[in-house]
């Protein structure tokens, strides 16, 4: 059984999934345009994924006898200055997700909330792999993203981080 207050914290978090999934769904189809189509399909995952997010709030809450509303979403960023500038506002919008996450993970302790506690350990190491993730990215922008080639290996590297880092796990 969920707390009042333990189910507005959650219906906030679906919010910002939510905003994460639409941020990232703009920047796949910014990059998609703009001759990334390699990063596209990164961010068409990202997306993806941060819907996953939400879901999993949306069936937790229903099933703790709680109500998930579903939330409208203000338009996202449309157009952004270049790539780096992409993966720096990504690692940004994860890092103001750790800490609402940590936010929560408190309020579950405070109020001996276990179950919503053990729920949200999921997230705990989520964060910690999508903050690993965007970190990599940025640095290989970085070292590369100097001329047309490099943007070329880019589009063509980016697109494999996430997946070599589930592989890495599983070694
Ligand atoms: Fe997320
Ligand atoms: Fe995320």
């Amino acid at each position: 059984m969920l707390s009042k207050k333990m189910e507005t914290a959650l219906n906030e978090q679906i919010v910002r999934e939510f905003a994460a999934e639409q941020l990232y769904l703009s920047m796949a189809s910014w990059c998609e345009t703009n001759k990334l189509p390699g990063v596209a399909s990164f961010f068409y995952r990202q997306s993806r994924e941060e819907r996953e997010h939400m879901l999993k709030l949306v069936r937790y809450i229903n099933k703790t006898d709680g109500v998930a509303e579903v939330p409208a979403c203000k338009a996202p960023q449309k157009a952004f200055k270049s790539l780096l500038e992409t993966m720096e506002l990504s690692l940004a919008g994860e890092r103001a997700v750790s800490k609402a996450i940590n936010a929560l993970v408190d309020m579950s302790l405070t109020i001996k909330d276990y179950q919503s506690f053990n729920f949200l350990q999921w997230y705990v190491s989520e964060q910690h792999e999508e903050e690993a993730l965007f970190t990599d990215v940025i640095d290989m922008i970085k070292l590369f993203s100097k001329d047309e080639k490099g943007l070329f290996f880019l589009d063509r590297e980016i697109p494999k981080i996430g997946q070599n880092s589930d592989q890495i796990e599983k070694v």
